[in-house]
């Protein structure tokens, strides 16, 4: 290896790391004749579906390099992490996981453990990364994941720990490589960060300010899907109704749904997530007449008390919540409306828990991903008195937990009997003679079948409902 790899590097991006993508391969390549084997690697991705399309990045980037991706994370020469903060709980399953990993087996065996992600932009993590996890030798953010193949290529050079963690996001890079999950499906991200400052939340601080991606990019890269066999796309953002807004000259998300819409192949349109406040009637427009568009959408309630909402700085009331969720299911009656709820905010009492109950019994959520409150260091709430005790959260958790699973189960139960076009995602786990597959409106529905139809759209008629998901029979 010799220092001037990085001297001749061009400075524009995406050159730059193609560039070094080049450097690793040939890196690899020796390594693989002086050792006789293949170089393996592993992602473990934890938290949101941004994180997911994060790491099929970083694996766009690995396999380019040369590295075989391999399913097992306890034997792969690299192993990347990408973490999740939203919540302590994320934080500590990872430090778990990677204190599961670390000793002399980790030492031994000369491998590679990098961490990225959400986790990493706050300080704490990166001082604990460093002290106690010594066996962790490449550490970044958020901002700078398009730059992994540079990173590697640092490591490699100087065999020294790298640690490179933006306080900013940078400018958005496109065109970096990436190897898709599934091959019949795909997140698309439109924008990245968030600008709202709910006052629990951490993505702001760990993501960054809102950005838009160009529409043109957005279309080229749903084309470009489309053309290698993608049939669904899932638009991402931490807050898609203001897709555009920070910017002059940006269409609307609605437009930009027309757009997509008009993508020949892509047969179907999801996205996520809504914030209340920001969501158009030109949204539900849009969704009413379109053919592609998914009946589904995630539309996070948080709490249903005013005074909660407030606190939590979410710009929209009970009231003007229970309008927008209901006005939606009288124009798309189909529609499946999911949420997310937090239980023991700084100050709530059983009141403003029995407004979120009120709430879930007249939205009837079809889902609801429902959590305790977790303070995160940096957030206005962490610092908000009133912090309600284990006892109280844990009974009024189970009461919100209740009413959420009671109404999402009737919910459930209404489509019996019609036949659903269906996108086949994978073998059934149970039964090999069956396959599930997901409707438009996110619910799962298991089907006799047989591998061939794994990616395709068919037509199941829905026999019988088990609870959260249908056993059905293709038509
Ligand atoms: N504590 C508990 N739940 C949180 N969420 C975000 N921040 C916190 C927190 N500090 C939840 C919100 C959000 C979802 C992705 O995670 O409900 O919609
Ligand atoms: Fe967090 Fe609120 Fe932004 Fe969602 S909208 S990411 S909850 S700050």
């Amino acid at each position: 290896m010799n220092g001037s790899l990085f001297k001749l590097a061009p400075a524009n991006e995406p050159e730059r790391q193609y560039y070094f993508i080049e450097a690793a391969s040939t890196l690899r390549a020796e390594k693989e004749k002086e050792i006789g084997r293949p170089i393996t690697f592993h992602v473990t991705t934890f938290g949101c579906q941004m994180n997911a399309r994060d790491s099929e990045k970083m694996t766009g980037i690995l396999s380019q390099i040369g590295f075989d991706e391999t399913d097992s994370e306890k034997d792969a020469d690299i192993v990347l992490f990408n973490t999740c903060t939203i919540r302590d709980n994320a934080n500590q399953k990872f430090y778990g996981h990677l204190g599961s990993l670390s000793g002399k087996n980790a030492l031994k065996s000369g491998r590679i453990v990098i961490v990225c992600g959400c986790m990493v932009q706050e300080k704490e993590c990166v001082e604990r990364l460093k002290k106690s996890y010594g066996f962790v030798k490449i550490i970044f953010g958020t901002h700078n994941i398009y730059k992994l193949a540079e990173l590697l290529c640092a490591h490699l050079d100087s065999g020294e720990r790298i640690v490179d963690v933006w306080d900013k996001p940078g400018d958005i890079v496109e065109d970096i490589p990436s190897v898709r999950k599934y091959p019949f499906k795909s997140g698309v991200n439109i924008m990245f960060g968030c600008n709202n400052y709910c006052t629990y939340c951490i993505v702001p601080y760990v993501r960054g300010n809102e950005r838009s991606r160009e529409a043109d990019e957005i279309l080229r890269e749903c084309a470009h899907l489309a053309n290698d066999g993608v049939k669904e796309v899932m638009l991402l953002g931490q807050n898609v109704n203001s897709y555009g807004n920070n910017k002059e000259g940006f269409m609307t998300f609605p437009q930009l749904l027309k757009e997509v819409e008009k993508i020949d192949g892509i047969e179907r349109i999801r996205f996520m997530t809504s914030h209340p406040k920001d969501l158009s009637d030109e949204l539900i427009k849009v969704m009413k007449e379109s053919a592609k568009i998914c009946r589904h959408i995630h539309l996070p309630l948080q709490s249903g008390s005013t005074r909660i909402l407030k606190a939590m700085n979410r710009r929209y009331t009970k009231e003007q919540y229970l309008e927008l969720a209901l006005r939606i299911r009288r124009e798309i009656p189909d529609i499946s409306i999911t949420t997310d709820i937090i239980v023991g905010f700084p100050g709530e009492t059983s009141e403003d828990v029995d407004e979120t109950i009120d709430v879930i019994r007249k939205v009837r959520f079809d889902g609801a991903f429902t959590f305790v409150y977790s303070p995160r260091t940096g957030t206005p709430a962490a610092v908000m008195e009133g912090r309600p005790d284990e006892e109280w959260i844990r009974r009024e958790f189970d009461r919100v937990l209740s009413a959420v699973q009671e109404e999402s189960k009737a919910m459930a139960g209404r489509f019996l009997g019609r036949v659903e076009s269906v996108l086949t995602e994978e073998i059934n786990e149970k039964d090999e003679g069956y396959l599930t597959g997901r409707m438009g409106n996110n619910l799962m529905v298991h089907f006799p079948g047989d591998p061939s139809m794994i990616g395709k759209i068919v037509n199941v008629r829905l026999d019988e409902c088990r609870g959260f998901y249908y056993m059905g029979e293709m038509v």
